[in-house]
């Protein structure tokens, strides 16, 4: 979508009217320049109160002189939130079709700034969708060009509207491409590919470093975790390390994913329905990698670091045992009771690296961890589990500024004390019962977040389990389908306070 703002009065293709609910009359100051037959149709409509606005509705009309107007209700006004108003934004890109062409005049009128950054927000959020793999038939003859939407207010507003919403299409750069990377099919999305799109993405830009720590390599460093769970597939694990603006002093923000870019259990293996959707098992690197995308367009200039650990899970004759020990990077032994608890398991390495080689200031990591976050939370909210109360609730706020809410969720003792009672390793990566799936899962991700330098302290640490959230939300009205890009913008806005 491109987005141009502007006071201009100038009505180019289809009005886009946003009104506050029960509305009996167009706004002041938003009938300029729309064409006599469709104002008259859009006062007579409103003062009989034929579309009452209400959040979550649109009509289209079409005025004799040829003029379009999509009405879009946002509610009530003393009800209206941040995203309320991205749903409303959304609502207009999806009721677009044939009829309304690709372009289109937003107008404007006594709103508040944050509202109409939030409403353009949305629109250009709700602009995605997945087509690489559909062919086109030569007598199709729909119009895939780009939006062009003209956003029109009051002048004295035009200056903060026009930053923000060039803000909005330089994080959505980074929600697009997360969910470009969770949509994509396992047969080409597999970790040395995700790796190849990370090093290409550091030869374009000159404040990116991209590294990739190979199979080979984490054989030698010992990043037992890693190599277990990607042993069993031809396709072998790697770990990849972004660096942003790499010459900057840290201590600094680290975020790191989990990348099973598929989960078949491994011989713990899964059921067959719903498998083919574990190929969103590697959202926590796409959202990882689409922090880093929407870090370099939204130009931030501190540094910060991204690590994502690639792995296929695939029962094989090489694949890794329920009954397996295995050594992680930290030293610390792990026995491997269910092959398909492997996220914590490529996880142990990813976090213990993080914490003593990239100089964290905090850790935060996302995985589409446990099917058990999914129960307790369903698709509305993260499980959000943190050793550092300020940092959970930065992240909890910047998560419902944002709309992509993260929900505290506890690490009591009882839960880690649990996954270290393995008779014969220092840690197990299955609960020894079935309650509390993702506290024991957070509660074994804990195990390894290193000390602060020199203090018997754990780095400030934050784990995110997007299970839900990743895809499959039908209450989420910013996605059509597919994969959601949760939390870009939450770290974009908790990294960069914007
Ligand atoms: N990737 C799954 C978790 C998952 C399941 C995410 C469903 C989204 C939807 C993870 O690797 C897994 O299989 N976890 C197991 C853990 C169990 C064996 C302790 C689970 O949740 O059942
Ligand atoms: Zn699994
Ligand atoms: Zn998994």
């Amino acid at each position: 979508m491109q987005v141009s703002v502007n006071t201009n009065d100038n009505i180019n293709g289809t009005l886009v009217l946003p009104l506050w609910q029960d509305s009996d009359s167009m706004a002041e100051g938003s009938e300029a320049g729309v064409p006599r037959s469709l104002k008259n149709q859009i006062e007579t409509i409103l003062a009989a109160g034929d579309f009452k606005a209400k959040s979550g509705t649109a009509m289209t009309l079409a005025g004799t002189d040829g003029g379009k107007a999509m009405l879009i209700g946002l509610g009530k006004a003393d009800d209206a939130t941040l995203q309320s108003m991205r749903e409303a934004g959304a609502k207009v890109t999806a009721s677009l079709s044939k009829i309304h062409g690709k372009t289109i005049t937003v107008k404007f009128s006594g709103m508040e700034g944050d509202h109409m950054g939030a409403f353009v927000e949305g629109m250009i959020l709700r602009d995605y969708s997945y087509d690489k793999y559909k062919s086109k038939d030569d007598d199709d003859d729909s119009d895939d060009s780009e939006i062009h939407a003209h956003v029109t207010c009051e002048a004295d507003k035009i200056e903060d509207l026009h930053k923000s919403a060039n803000l909005s299409l330089a994080v959505a750069s980074g929600v697009y491409l997360a969910r470009d990377l969770g949509n994509a099919p396992p047969n080409d999305l597999y970790p040395m590919a995700f790796a190849e799109q990370a090093i290409e993405f550091g030869k374009e830009h000159d404040n990116v470093k991209v590294t990739i720590i190979n199979y080979e390599q984490a054989l030698s460093m010992g990043m037992g975790g890693l190599v277990g769970v990607g042993m069993g597939s031809a396709r072998k694990p790697c770990m990849v390390i972004f660096e942003i603006n790499p010459d900057m002093p840290g201590p600094s923000p680290c975020i790191v994913g989990k990348g099973i870019t598929f989960d078949t259990g491994g011989i713990s293996l899964k059921p067959p329905p719903s498998m083919d959707e574990m190929k969103y098992d590697m959202h926590g690197s796409a959202t990882t990698f689409g922090v880093m995308q929407a870090l370099v367009a939204s130009g931030h200039k501190e540094r910060v670091i991204g690590v994502t650990c690639m792995a296929e899970n695939m029962p094989s004759s090489n694949a890794q045992r329920p009954g397996d020990v295995i050594k992680t990077y930290s030293g610390k032994t792990v026995e491997v009771l269910n092959t398909d608890a492997e996220g914590r398991l490529v996880l142990s390495d990813g976090l213990w690296y993080t914490g003593t080689h990239l100089n964290p200031s905090y850790i935060i990591d996302l995985a589409t961890l446990t099917g058990a976050c999914v129960v307790a939370l369903g698709h509305e909210a993260s499980g959000l589990w943190s050793n550092d109360d300020d940092l959970r609730n930065k992240i909890k706020e910047a998560g419902e500024h944002c709309g992509e809410i993260a929900w505290p969720m506890p690490l009591f003792k009882a839960f880690e004390k649990e996954m270290t009672d393995s008779k014969i390793a220092d840690v197990r990566n299955l609960g020894a019962g079935r309650w509390g799936g993702s506290n024991t899962a957070a509660a074994f991700l804990k195990q390894f977040i290193p000390n602060k330098d020199g203090t018997d302290e754990q780095i400030p640490w934050a784990h995110l389990d997007i299970a839900g959230t990743a895809w499959g939300a039908k209450t989420n009205k910013l996605v059509k389908t597919g994969a959601t890009g949760i939390h870009v913008r939450t770290l974009h806005h908790l990294i960069t306070g914007q």
